[in-house]
């Protein structure tokens, strides 16, 4: 049976409606999951707010375990909650609306609270070395506009950077684009999110129905 880890990071949650990045990213689960049992973990940052990795969380984990204080041993065991969800996941399927040209706050929070040397990442004598192995990435992007990569786009560009630097290289995509560039553009925008879906790759371990 595989894991997933799935992550919303839009502000967006049920109340109004979901965000369409969460919504596209159900869809994605689904597609994904469809040939075998998976155990599916969803981490909602709308509803389970990310908080910043501040100097006293940086503090809490440079303290040597027997002398943390209460507060220490809590934002401690919080990032290593994250991080164990990660590396616990065979597949991750992460929901990353665009907000003004880049990635949600709480999702470069997220990041910064799972980019941990020695536990993620080592740094090596030719560089730094991703410990996060083997698992299958599947980004679900949504934007208001139209964005060329590398030019007003600094979602996917930071995104690749950081899972490629935590060793998570098997990343696709799907792209809603031009969502609030009228209706039109909004249906031709979901509709090529949802043929992306489609022909995503089903991971081996649900294939076979294997655990990893
Ligand atoms: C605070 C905020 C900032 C946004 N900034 C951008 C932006 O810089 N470029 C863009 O194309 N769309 C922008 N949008 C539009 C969103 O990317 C678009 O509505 C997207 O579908 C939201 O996804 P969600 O529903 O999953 O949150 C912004 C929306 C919000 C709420």
């Amino acid at each position: 049976m595989s894991q997933v880890l799935q992550i919303k990071s839009s502000i967006f949650d049920n109340r109004e409606h979901q965000g369409i990045s969460s919504q596209l990213g159900d869809e994605v689960l689904a597609r994904l999951t469809q040939n075998g049992e998976s155990r599916v973990q969803v981490r909602d940052f709308s509803t389970d707010p990310v908080p910043y990795f501040d100097h006293d969380w940086l503090q809490a984990l440079s303290t040597a375990a027997e002398q943390r204080s209460e507060e220490q041993r809590r934002k401690v065991a919080y990032s290593d909650q994250l991080i164990a969800e990660v590396q616990q996941a065979d597949v991750l399927v992460i929901g990353v609306p665009m907000y003004n040209f880049t990635v949600p706050a709480m999702l470069k929070s997220w990041t910064d609270h799972i980019a941990r040397a020695g536990v993620t990442f080592r740094y090596t004598e030719s560089g730094s070395v991703g410990l996060l192995d083997n698992k299958q990435v599947v980004l679900v992007l949504s934007t208001g506009g139209k964005h060329d990569e590398g030019v007003s786009d600094f979602m996917r560009p930071y995104l690749r950077t950081i899972l490629g630097f935590l060793g998570l290289k098997n990343v696709s995509i799907v792209l809603a684009d031009g969502l609030n560039m009228g209706e039109e553009a909004r249906a031709q925008g979901l509709l090529r999110a949802r043929r992306q879906i489609e022909n995503l790759a089903i991971a081996k371990t649900e294939q076979t129905g294997e655990a990893a």
